[in-house]
């Protein structure tokens, strides 16, 4: 063993820093004032669609706006997740009850800094919860999969929402659905919906 080698193990076995935690919360619908919140949270949205979406969408599409974001948080439509204890705001999750028993989510995203961390895994458990508490009994999740060419990161996460509990339950059709946002896609994609039952 070299000496740094030795070095980077008694590093490691003093390693006695605690790991990062986060809280997730409804922030209060008066913070939708506060821009440098609403601007970090557009930001990390849109970074991290520009980049999953890549070949998806045309260039010029931006998956979300200072005005959406600011109108979710007042409207209580945005969880946002907080890094404990400097409360510094790294990502979000959109819920919507689209009827008394079903709930969505989406506009999943996560500061990449913190990718692998397993708080994905924790916005997608708070989405859940609430909606369970606001009575729902199945929770849905959509994904637009390209098949003009592959996207590895759509495969990941179709993969991870399977592992979650979900199931494909239909195609949707993405035009009928989102009229404004079909013209930008960047060539033909599959939108894949997706169902939990939250029983
Ligand atoms: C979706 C997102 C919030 C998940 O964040 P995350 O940090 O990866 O979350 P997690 O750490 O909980 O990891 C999610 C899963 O991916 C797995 N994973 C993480 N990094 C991985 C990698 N490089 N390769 C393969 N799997 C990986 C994790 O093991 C985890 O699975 P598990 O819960 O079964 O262990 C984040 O990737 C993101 O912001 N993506 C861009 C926006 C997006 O595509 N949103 C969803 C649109 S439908």
């Amino acid at each position: 063993m070299t000496v740094n080698g030795l070095a980077q193990v008694i590093a490691d076995e003093v390693d006695t820093s605690t790991p990062e935690t986060v809280s997730i919360i409804f922030p209060d619908p008066t913070t939708a004032d506060d821009e440098s919140l609403v601007s970090r949270l557009t930001s990390i949205v849109n970074a991290v669609f520009s980049d999953a979406e890549k070949g998806i969408f045309l260039p010029e599409y931006q998956r979300t706006t200072d005005q959406e974001i600011k109108a979710f948080i007042q409207s209580r439509k945005l969880a946002v997740a907080y890094l404990c204890p400097s409360n510094e705001p790294i990502g979000c999750v959109f819920i919507k009850k689209l009827t008394p028993e079903r709930g969505e989510f989406g506009m999943l995203a996560l500061d990449p800094a913190h990718h692998g961390s397993g708080f994905g895994r924790l916005l997608v458990s708070f989405a859940e919860e609430y909606c369970r508490s606001e009575g729902c009994t199945v929770m849905q999740v959509e994904l637009l999969v390209p098949t003009h060419c592959t996207n590895a990161f759509k495969e990941r996460m179709q993969a991870w929402y399977k592992r979650l509990g979900y199931e494909i339950v239909k195609l949707g059709d993405f035009s009928q659905d989102y009229p404004a946002l079909a013209p930008l896609l960047a060539g033909p994609a599959e939108y894949r919906v997706f169902d939990k039952p939250l029983a």
